[in-house]
């Protein structure tokens, strides 16, 4: 397999936290150069200031992912300071039903945990490789999430946001072929982050962010077309979403729920 040239300038969206900072800081070092977007200036700005510290030239950008117009435009202005090498489309939030007496979710949780899983991580693709395929060079690394290889019956929209964006990818994948520009998508499992801090229940396999940007980075040196990790989990995932679902019902619905996105 053909590995992949280290990356030099890298745009990462949810760079403010969790999974975003820990691979923004698994990339940062000196002759790397870091564009990082969030939401919260103060969470932005103590990760670029780690970054920094590392030796990397590191810039935040104040945005809301479900903006196309805004996405379109920071993504392009960063690649005019310099061309991206590397881009992920990380930004995503969790919420389930969790602490409701209701079925399912709300219409106006799941509206916005498809507005940002999905469109963000698609107005982020999509700009990505419109820079990149006319210069024949870049990767692209979505985040999915072994959640969406079944549905699960207490986050039904975080599930199907996931598996969106993992078969969309693979489709953009196919796409690019021959063009120069690589994607991956990839599928972790429970990471500790702000995200999986609210969760009551115990998660298996939970890694830390740390051993989690250890997966991303190897996967991505080595242009794989999924990146699922722990693979213990992926296995058993994989294998449940092959049954036919009314086998798995009851199991699914038994699980833990997420609880319901704070206000
Ligand atoms: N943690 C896990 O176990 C796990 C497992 C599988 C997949 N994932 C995926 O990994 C990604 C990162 O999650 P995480 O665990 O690191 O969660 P996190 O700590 O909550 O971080 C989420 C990041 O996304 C940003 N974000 C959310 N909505 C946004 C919006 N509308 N516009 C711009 N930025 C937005 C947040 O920015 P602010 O800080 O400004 O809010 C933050 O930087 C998500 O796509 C998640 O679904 C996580």
């Amino acid at each position: 397999m053909t590995r992949v040239a280290p990356a030099k300038t890298i745009l990462i969206t949810g760079g403010s936290s969790g999974l975003g900072r820990a691979i923004a800081l698994g990339y940062a070092a000196s002759g790397v150069r870091l564009f990082l977007s969030g939401r919260n200036s103060e969470r932005l700005a103590a990760v670029v200031a780690e970054c920094q510290a590392k030796g990397a030239e590191a810039e935040g950008g104040i945005l809301d992912v479900t903006d196309a117009t805004a996405v379109r435009e920071w993504v392009t202005a960063c690649d005019g300071k310099s061309p991206l090498d590397l881009v992920f489309a990380n930004a995503g939030i969790s919420a389930g039903t969790g602490g409701t007496e209701s079925r399912i979710e709300s219409g106006e949780q799941s509206a916005k945990v498809f507005a940002t899983n999905v469109d963000g991580v698609r107005y982020t693709v999509e700009t990505a490789v419109r820079l990149m395929e006319p210069r024949g060079h870049g990767q692209i690394a979505i985040i999915s999430s072994l959640a969406g290889f079944r549905g699960l019956p207490g986050s039904a929209a975080y599930s199907g946001s996931k598996a969106a964006v993992r078969v969309w990818g693979e489709a953009v994948r196919g796409a690019l072929v021959g063009s120069g520009v690589r994607l991956s998508v990839i599928c972790p499992g429970y990471v500790a982050t702000p995200m999986t801090d609210r969760n009551s229940y115990k998660m298996p396999f939970l890694l830390r962010p740390e051993q989690a940007v250890g997966f991303i980075q190897r996967g991505l040196a080595r242009n794989k077309a999924r990146i699922g990790f722990p693979r213990r989990l992926y296995y058993v995932v994989w294998f449940l979403a092959t049954l036919p679902p009314a086998w798995t019902d009851r199991f699914f619905s038994r699980l833990p729920k997420k609880d319901v996105l704070p206000d």
